[in-house]
């Protein structure tokens, strides 16, 4: 598998340079939330027992192992990704079925009408076309399948944003050098964040692909937020 776009290369290269510590400074930079995020994201998609459920950007398998919980022995996980160092970290962790593919999320290697579920978790913002990875998502999709996005997003509150820009630009790029030995993967996160759609933007992508139902949900005072489309 080769990237064909310069920032598919670009992302593939950071990921796997930060893949040994990436769990750690979720943690340490979420202030412990990430978790609860994924699991509240799994929920409100509804993913239940004996589902295939297709996991875009696993890296080292966390949202994966939210859905393994619901999904049961019964079901399947593939974990796609375009960084091998990343999908390394993921096999050993997952307790269902889980098969990783080395992919890129603009091509997606399945049938149509394949999965019950997509979840990607921080992954729309860095992939190099959002509608054209949204119109891969909606054809592996079987009818009445669920696209589950969970993304870092700029929050509604001005105040609440203040504070958040001053974390994300100045304390988490810091806290990455420190826990990771290198500033430019964090320095990226920050930009891409301030720089990506808005929910509301994802939603409307989501329908624009033709998604027949798109829901909202902001988290932790709209510091993340899951965009949940129905095909
Ligand atoms: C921020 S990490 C998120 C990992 C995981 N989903 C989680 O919840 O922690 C983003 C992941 O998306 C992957 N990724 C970035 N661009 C991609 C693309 N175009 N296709 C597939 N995976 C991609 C990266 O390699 C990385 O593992």
């Amino acid at each position: 598998m080769n990237p064909i776009h310069p920032k598919e290369s670009k992302m593939r290269e950071l990921f796997d340079t930060i893949s040994p510590r990436y769990d750690l400074f979720n943690r340490v930079s979420s202030l412990g939330q990430d978790c609860a995020w994924r699991e509240k994201s799994i929920r409100l998609g509804e993913v239940t027992a004996g589902m295939t459920v297709l996991d875009i950007g696993t890296g080292t398998g966390d949202f994966s192992v939210c859905a393994a919980g619901k999904i049961g022995p019964s079901g399947r996980i593939y974990g796609m990704d375009i960084a091998p160092e990343m999908l390394k970290q993921s096999a050993a962790k997952i307790k269902v079925p889980f098969l990783p593919v080395l992919a890129r999320a603009e091509q997606i290697p399945f049938q149509p009408a394949s999965v019950d579920c997509i979840i990607m978790a921080f992954v729309l913002r860095n992939v190099s076309d959002v509608d054209k990875t949204l119109r891969e998502c909606l054809k592996v999709l079987d009818s009445r399948g669920k696209l589950i996005v969970l993304e870092i997003t700029r929050p509604a509150n001005r105040a609440v944003e203040i504070l958040y820009r001053f974390y994300m630009g100045k304390v988490v790029p810091r806290m990455g050098d420190l826990l990771c030995g290198k500033r430019w993967p964090f320095d990226y996160l920050n930009q891409s964040v301030m720089m990506f759609q808005s929910p509301q933007e994802i939603a409307g992508a989501m329908k624009r692909v033709g998604f027949a139902s798109v829901k909202i949900f902001p988290l932790t005072m709209g510091v993340v937020h899951v965009v949940i489309g129905e095909k």
